[in-house]
């Protein structure tokens, strides 16, 4: 059979990061192998994200960069993926009729069939049928660890929230567990393969296990990463405060190998606009579990995400929002202009914010925090971390970069070792803060282990 390549094209969240690998996995029966070069590509997938109008429109704008290259290549075959091919359906292809397969989020495993069809019949196909929601997908195939010392795990699908401004739960579904054996099974194989860190995520990770009947919930899923031999570090992302339970917190603890940071996006500091974004907690309730947090780990960072300018939110609303992020003092934030999603409930609020509005509340809020991030960055000089090698540093090719348990980003200088480096974990005196990263020096012998004795590539049963 003829080799062929595929190249995928990732925007949005590290649920489209993860999803873009199974269609590798999925692919490579089908005699497709990824290369990084468009031109040299047979197949274009775009993996899409809804998020917010911007990340829509970024779609349409690559979308429209192609059209010239299929013209030129009619043999090419282009693929539209993700949560706006789930959202959009056939108007997709209305849009940009030189689509060849829109799939939905549901579609995903569906993928190899679909490309199987447009390379016999050259015909468009629109996939955005929601069945195999109810099953989460597990694709036993290559694994793309080579070179790389981290890795996300899907845990979980969808979300049963609805804050009233997303399209989460439209576009991904409800929520779905994966069963505990997989996930396990996925992570000792990726540990294998060289990966010494993995982050279990999902858009409420805190909900693993609530409704499927696995018997095993978020903390007891922890708990048994923990037990994997040579996984050295597990985060999590993205954690509802709602859901966050003592059981959870004390795993902050117990679990030795669980890394001091969460993710705990808390969205607006205003009683007010949390009702109506209909986030089921309140303020104090919010500080409450950060104060429990630091309670069993003093040393745990908190990063946070904040919509400001929300249908509604009023001056007084945003200075909660501003007193909020003061008093906690997040290790960093996403900050968000308030977007309208098509079909949301708060698409229909009325008080829209004026957008000049919600740029000065942007930027009054990253200066907040700025200050906030390198106060604590620069608490840092003269400390000793540990950082687990990722890689070379990409602003500059000299360096080394990984990141600090509390998931700071540390660049460093080490000799000539250079990429044999990644995987480990080495001391670092880091000497110099910023705002989006920490410099240092190694010190002393470093320990740990090389990374994937067959270079990072291989075959699950
Ligand atoms: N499941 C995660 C969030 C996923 S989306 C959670 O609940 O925490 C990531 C972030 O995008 C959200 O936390 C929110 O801050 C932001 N966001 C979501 N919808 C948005 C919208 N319509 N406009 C602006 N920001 C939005
Ligand atoms: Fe969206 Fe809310 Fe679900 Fe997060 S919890 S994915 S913000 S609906
Ligand atoms: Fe975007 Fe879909 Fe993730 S909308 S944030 S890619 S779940």
């Amino acid at each position: 059979m003829k080799q062929k390549r595929v190249h995928i094209v990732t925007m949005g969240c590290q649920m489209n990061v993860y999803d873009s690998e199974q269609m590798l996995r999925l692919l490579a029966p089908l005699n497709y192998r990824p290369t990084s070069q468009q031109d040299k590509a047979d197949l274009i997938l775009l993996n899409t994200c809804s998020i917010r109008e911007k990340a829509e429109h970024k779609v349409y704008s690559f979308l429209g960069r192609l059209v010239r290259m299929k013209r030129l290549r009619p043999d090419l075959i282009l693929g539209v993926g993700g949560c706006v091919a789930q959202q959009e359906g056939y108007r997709l292809v209305k849009r940009a009729p030189h689509i060849d397969i829109v799939f939905g989020t549901f579609a995903l495993g569906r993928l190899p069939s679909l490309v199987r069809q447009v390379e016999d019949q050259k015909k468009q196909i629109v996939d955005v049928d929601p069945r195999g929601a109810s099953e989460p997908l597990c694709v036993k195939g290559p694994v793309f660890a080579a070179g790389r010392a981290t890795a996300f795990v899907t845990i979980m699908q969808g979300c049963d929230h609805f804050c009233t401004y997303c399209v989460v739960p439209y576009v991904r579904g409800r929520e779905v567990s994966r069963r505990p054996e997989e996930i396990l099974e996925e992570i000792r194989l990726l540990v294998e393969n060289g990966i010494r860190e993995v982050t279990l995520i999902g858009q409420n990770v805190n909900a693993y296990g609530q409704k499927n009947g696995h018997g095993c919930d978020f903390p007891a899923l922890l708990e048994r990463v923990n037990d994997i031999e040579g996984l050295r570090r597990i985060r999590f992302t993205t954690s509802h405060p709602k859901d966050l339970s003592d059981r959870l917190i004390e795993a902050f603890r117990r679990l030795d190998k669980l890394a001091p940071h969460i993710h705990l996006p808390v969205q607006s500091g205003s009683d007010r606009v949390l009702r109506l974004m209909n986030r089921g907690y309140s303020r104090d309730y919010y500080l409450k579990k950060v104060a429990k947090l630091r309670n069993v780990r003093p040393d745990i960072a908190i990063t946070s995400d904040i919509i400001v300018g929300f249908s509604g939110e009023e001056k007084v609303d945003f200075e909660a929002t501003v007193d909020l992020v003061r008093q906690v003092g997040f290790d960093s934030l996403f900050l968000f202009k308030y977007s309208d999603r098509p079909n949301v409930p708060a698409a229909k609020f009325s008080n829209k914010v004026p957008e000049a509005l919600k740029g000065e509340r942007f930027s009054t809020l990253l200066e907040v925090q700025g200050g906030v991030t390198l106060k604590k960055n620069k608490a840092l000089v003269g400390t000793t971390q540990e950082v687990l090698v990722e890689g070379l540093s990409k602003k500059s090719p000299n360096q080394l970069t990984g990141r600090t348990p509390c998931n700071k980003i540390a660049n460093f200088t080490d000799g000539a070792l250079g990429m044999a480096r990644v995987g480990r974990i080495l001391p670092v005196r880091i000497v110099e803060a910023f705002s989006h990263s920490l410099l240092g020096h190694p010190v002393g012998k470093g320990h740990g282990e090389y990374p994937g004795k067959n270079g990072g590539m291989s075959h699950a049963a």
